[in-house]
């Protein structure tokens, strides 16, 4: 085992009776990683961490974890510890009893687990909560606790599954930072599901793109944001003018139309695919004011430091983005374009 494959999915499938839910993925996670698990709703994530965590049987390949094949461990030998997006805490239990519970049961007594449940309330800044119960706590409170509990078990690895999910956007954001210092305070290698990119992007060492059961793209943060592999992931992130590619041209409704310039080769640590099926522009990449294109004003909106324009243009429509501070164009204002050639993420699917 090396570190960089601490906890291994090797041609992992997952199936619900005769329906295939996740198929033949490989997935290495390093040891000490915070890997975040991003992709629509029903694409497999909860699925996969289910397998990992020994809750669903595995219809095929394998999962080692720290050197051990644990493919048929059962869960609670498992040392992977799951938090869910409902927090589920034993409601007549305090906060101090919820977090000993697991250790408990593991047989820990006394000074000892006094200690640990102490310094795993700690670390989640919850040590003056200790006598609450569950109902005497916010949404976000409730999820320290249930993370304090899964963290106090020492588990090889920590799966979240949406866990910020029922939060607001306020807490959600603060929980975030939490999450991200325990992860780097203790260490633990961690799953981090969501499906919203924001959240992905914020925390991430690495982030696993997955589309309908299978891994679309696995890259850092920056690859997975400025370099897309695919129309799927561009859209997520943020690439909303995606265009395919045909005989070196750009396919649009009304015909080919020949790009402003070559396409540069592969570029510097871009990990530009052999075979380039499309090409995709951040609203913000698209130069307005001069270029061999043109469209229509449509429609405008402001966005705080932004200013968001559709335009109707032979290519078909175009969102483009510019500084607030310019001077505003209105609606039925003629604008050139230009779509930078080098600066398009390039697409290997379409
Ligand atoms: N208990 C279940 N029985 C049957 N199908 C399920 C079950 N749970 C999930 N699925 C299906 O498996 C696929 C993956 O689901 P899931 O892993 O929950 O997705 P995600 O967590 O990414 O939203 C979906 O098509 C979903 O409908
Ligand atoms: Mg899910």
């Amino acid at each position: 085992m090396s570190d960089a494959k601490y906890l291994s999915l090797q041609n992992l499938s997952l199936a619900y009776g005769n329906s295939i839910a996740v198929k033949d993925l490989n997935l290495d996670i390093r040891k000490g990683e915070l890997l975040a698990l991003l992709g629509p709703s029903g694409c497999g994530k909860t699925t996969t961490m289910r397998a990992v965590a020994g809750l669903m049987p595995i219809a095929g390949g394998r999962i080692d974890l720290d050197g051990v094949d644990i493919t048929r461990v059962s869960a609670n030998k498992r040392a992977v510890g799951l938090v869910f997006q409902s927090y589920a805490l034993f409601p007549h239990l305090t906060v101090y009893e919820n977090v000993a519970f697991g250790l408990k049961l593991k047989g820990m007594t006394g000074r000892k687990l006094e200690d640990k449940v102490n310094s795993g309330l700690k670390s989640v800044g919850l040590s003056n909560f200790a006598s609450r119960k569950p109902a005497e706590l916010s949404g976000g409170q409730q999820q320290r606790v249930a993370l304090a509990r899964s963290m106090v078990m020492e588990p090889k690895v920590l799966l979240l599954d949406e866990p910020l999910s029922n939060l607001d956007a306020r807490l959600r954001l603060e929980m975030r930072t939490e999450l991200q210092r325990v992860q780097k305070e203790t260490g633990v290698t961690m799953i981090f599901v969501t499906h919203d990119q924001i959240e992905a992007l914020a925390l991430a060492d690495r982030i696993v793109v997955m589309k309908g059961g299978a891994i679309e793209q696995i890259g850092t943060p920056e690859e997975i944001y400025n370099a897309p592999v695919s129309s799927f992931v561009a859209d997520f992130v943020g690439f909303e003018n995606v265009f395919s590619l045909d005989n070196g041209q750009l396919k649009t409704p009304n015909g080919n139309v020949a790009l402003s310039g070559p396409i540069p080769s592969a570029g510097s640590g871009g990990g530009a695919p052999d075979v380039i099926a499309g090409l995709a522009w951040r609203p913000r990449m698209v130069n307005l004011g001069s270029g061999p294109f043109r469209g229509t004003v449509r429609g405008t909106s402001f966005a705080g430091n932004t200013r968001e324009y559709l335009l109707d243009t032979p290519l078909g429509p175009i969102k483009a983005e510019t500084d607030a501070a310019l001077p505003p164009h209105a609606l039925g204002d003629e604008l050139d374009f230009d779509l930078p050639i080098e600066k398009a993420a390039r697409l290997n699917e379409v």
